[in-house]
């Protein structure tokens, strides 16, 4: 499609200066397109959906609806940081969503990933929706779409935008980065003064946690996969190493090992970590951890997350694994 290319004239965005630019132009042809009236956003939190609400909240401030949908799948202090920073910091109007008992009831009993997947994809378009029709005089809605996204069509990001709005609410698209490539959306980020930790993200699932507890999801183990990601991130962060790993996280599968806990047989979960290297997601190697590192990770799991008798570190590449369990 015509418009869906990025022009040839357009400069690769690689400094402040030309984030600067770029955002003064952008902020411009929003007004322009936008005019007084207002528009709907989706704010994971996520790199994309950031950068384009700190655009429109430039562009048009409370023009902008933001929702941010927490479905309990989201890493410890994720909703907080969404609220603290678009909320308190930028002033948004922000509509903060806790759908976690309605996602989590949803996912009960479910085993199957693609399943899980549909359904966290379906339900979070449900919720929106619910959201959409609460707005009154919303004629457009903006999207955190990046040239890749258009570009691989059918690639990692597209395969798990399960459905869409119905036709009462197909509102007019704005996608100001939609000719950005990911380094860009980050300049762009931090030229509007996004913090670090969500300009410089590292990729996350769609379906979030919920594809890290595997098997059907229940609550004891999605905090284990929360509480022990929470702590494999900060040991990452304090040791250098956020930086240079291209995605780390923990897992923790459905089933159980035996231990010994103050003397006592323990029958508890396990938690798997992977850290890899990866350019863009289709193939994978392992990241060398210090081995001190892994053992003081295993020792603060062990002791701080309930419910753990075990941590492993998956040597696995991809392929022949793929780099999320499920
Ligand atoms: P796999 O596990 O297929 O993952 O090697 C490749 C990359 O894609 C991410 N991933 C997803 N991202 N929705 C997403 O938005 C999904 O359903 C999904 N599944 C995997 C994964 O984290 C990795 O970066």
């Amino acid at each position: 499609m015509e418009n869906n290319k990025r022009p040839d004239s357009m400069e690769r965005i690689t400094t402040r200066a030309l984030a600067d630019a770029f955002i003064a132009e952008q902020v411009e042809a929003l007004r322009k397109q936008i005019g007084n009236k207002k528009v709907l956003l989706a704010l994971s939190g996520g790199v994309d959906s950031s950068v384009v609400a700190a655009l429109l909240i430039k562009a048009v401030g409370k023009q902008l609806v933001c929702v941010h949908v927490n479905h309990g799948l989201l890493r410890k202090g994720e909703p907080e940081q969404v609220i603290r920073v678009f909320r308190d910091e930028m002033d948004a109007n922000l509509v903060y969503v806790d759908a976690v008992d309605r996602f989590l009831d949803k996912l009960a009993g479910v085993s199957d990933p693609e399943e899980k997947r549909k359904i966290i994809g379906a339900e979070f378009v449900r919720v929106f929706e619910e959201e959409a029709r609460k707005q009154d005089g919303i004629e457009f809605l903006a999207q955190g779409t990046i040239y890749p996204d258009i570009l691989e069509s059918d690639g990692v990001k597209a395969h798990h935008n399960v459905g869409g709005l119905p036709e009462d609410l197909r509102f007019e698209l704005v996608e100001p980065v939609k000719f950005l490539y990911k380094d860009e959306v980050r300049e762009v980020g931090r030229a509007l003064g996004l913090p670090d930790n969500m300009v410089y993200r590292q990729p996350f699932p769609g379906p979030g946690l919920g594809v890290r507890c595997t098997g059907a999801i229940t609550r004891d183990r999605l905090e284990a996969v929360r509480e022990s990601d929470a702590i494999l991130r900060e040991e990452f962060e304090k040791n250098g190493l956020a930086g240079k790993v291209w995605q780390y996280f923990t897992t923790v599968p459905d089933y159980r090992s035996t231990g010994i806990r103050d003397g006592k047989r323990s029958w508890d979960w396990p938690v798997i970590i992977r850290a890899v290297n990866s350019v863009d997601a289709t193939a994978a190697t392992i990241e060398e951890i210090p081995y001190a590192l892994l053992h003081h990770i295993t020792d603060r799991i062990l002791s701080e997350v309930p419910g753990v008798n075990r941590v492993l570190y998956d040597l696995s590449p991809k392929p022949i694994a793929t780099i999320e369990w499920e």
